[in-house]
């Protein structure tokens, strides 16, 4: 067996401090904004059934996977990927999952850090008081306001970067470690309330339904894909996020343990935060196909009438700008973590270049929903396009490798010593991880590229 590896990059204080750094990046906008959203577009309940589905079959295995290869490596994914493949004789071609990764997360952090942006706009109108006795057209008139100012949406998208920067120039445990600890149970609270007040709305069965009860007729294959697509986003998978936060786990944690917990967290949030939105949606008579505005449009109406609102409500945008940042920091490490091995450049040059480069992309998504707002290719904005590749096609291409990897390249022996399992628990994963993972990636996308073709 080789001699243990450390990172150069430190370690994790604690098995909890990884499980709160994996579930800080893992919980963000993907769980608060996107998926009730998306969920809103595509008919509830089936949808939200497949999501389930795929994250319990595809992407806690894949999961462990990243992590397992991650603390292998104990390098950036890049390295990683190179290292491993080199050690076990393969073809050196696999370190360009890494790049891949790293390509992912710059796209994905472009849009991101601009959404996370109109949710620090959000403090400062709850704050102002902007939302009290609001109804649904006065908040979807400061969400229009919002978006269609170019110089608002680019100065927030600044800040939104400028602040994920300053995290990730810290390093591993002053700048990661620290912020997730009251952060995530703050957030868990405020959401518990919400799901509270959605429940005297007097729509709350008519919401809960709506996402719970299955109506496959609405299931159609792109549905599936973005189903699939999300359960990969949610849970921070398929471009090296994870693998990079393995990277910097203790040898003595349980893997599965810790996927596990990150899995059902992530999920929870998910669930809570659309059964506080759907009794929203329909009580005031508002559209759950509305789109990536959804939240903006509708929790603001919660704030508005409920006691103590602007408190709430200014907490809320808070704590949800605090989720997006511990997101944001994941998706551009595993760029910093190369940047640093390779280029032998320092943390904070490796950030503000990394910065920049996210800045810049960002841009696009910036002009998307005004100047750019009517430029688009098959119907999509180019922010519509960026979120729809990286999520629904890089993501799981990316995903799909790592399961292949995992399962078919590296030795069993690898991977049972740094799972730590055995028998049935074992070969649980790996039939998981060999064959239900990478098919249903693969029948997935051919059922929508058929129907591309045929449909
Ligand atoms: N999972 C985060 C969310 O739901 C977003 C995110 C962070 C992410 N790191 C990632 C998505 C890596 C894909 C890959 O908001």
């Amino acid at each position: 067996m080789s001699a243990k590896r450390t990172s150069i990059h430190g370690q994790w204080s604690s098995r909890w401090a990884f499980i709160l750094a994996a579930t800080g990046s893992a919980v963000g906008l993907g769980n608060i904004w996107k998926f009730p959203y998306i969920a809103g577009e595509n008919g509830g309940g089936a949808f939200v059934l497949v999501y389930l589905l795929c994250v319990a079959c595809i992407g806690i295995p894949i999961m462990m996977a990243e992590i397992l290869l991650g603390r292998r490596g104990r390098r950036s994914p890049i390295n990683t990927m190179r290292v491993l493949a080199r050690e076990g004789h393969h073809h050196p071609a696999w370190q360009y999952l890494g790049w891949i990764g790293v390509l992912a997360g710059f796209l994905i952090l472009s849009y991101y850090s601009v959404v996370a942006g109109w949710a620090l706009a959000y403090v400062f109108r709850a704050a102002g008081g902007l939302f009290s006795g609001a109804g649904g057209e006065q908040v979807g008139e400061i969400f229009t306001a919002l978006v269609s100012d170019p110089e608002r949406l680019l100065a927030w998208h600044t800040i939104f970067v400028v602040m994920t920067m300053i995290v990730v120039s810290r390093g591993v445990q002053s700048g990661l470690e620290k912020a997730v600890r009251f952060l995530m149970p703050a957030l868990f609270l405020l959401l518990a309330m919400l799901v509270g007040y959605a429940m005297s709305t007097g729509s709350f069965a008519q919401g809960v339904a709506f996402l719970f009860s299955p109506d496959f007729g609405k299931l159609t294959p792109a549905a599936i894909l973005i189903a699939m697509g999300h359960a990969f986003f949610t849970l921070s998978l398929g471009m090296g996020a994870i693998m990079v936060y393995g990277s910097y786990l203790p040898d003595d944690a349980s893997i599965t343990q810790t996927s596990v917990t990150i899995a059902l967290a992530d999920t929870l949030v998910a669930l809570m935060a659309g059964m506080a939105i759907f009794p929203i949606v329909f009580a005031h008579g508002l559209e759950p196909g509305a789109g990536p505005g959804l939240i903006f449009q509708t929790l603001p109406i919660a704030f508005g009438n409920m006691p103590a609102g602007t408190l709430f409500g200014t907490l809320f945008f808070v704590l949800l700008v605090f989720a997006a940042w511990t997101s944001a920091i994941s998706l551009i490490e595993p760029a910093v973590a190369w940047l640093v091995e390779n280029h032998g450049m320092s943390r904070v040059m490796a950030s503000v270049w990394a910065g920049a480069i996210t800045w810049t992309v960002g841009l696009g998504t910036v002009f998307s929903f005004n100047l750019w707002a009517d430029d688009t290719l098959f119907g999509l904005t180019f922010f519509d396009l960026l979120d729809f590749a990286t999520a629904n096609i890089i993501l799981p291409l990316g995903g799909l490798f790592i399961a292949l990897f995992a399962g078919w390249t590296l030795s069993r022996r690898v991977t049972m010593e740094e799972l730590g399992l055995d028998g049935i628990g074992y070969q649980l994963w790996y039939i998981l991880i060999r064959y239900v993972a990478p098919l249903a990636v693969v029948i997935i996308f051919l059922n929508v590229v058929g129907l591309l073709r045929f449909g």
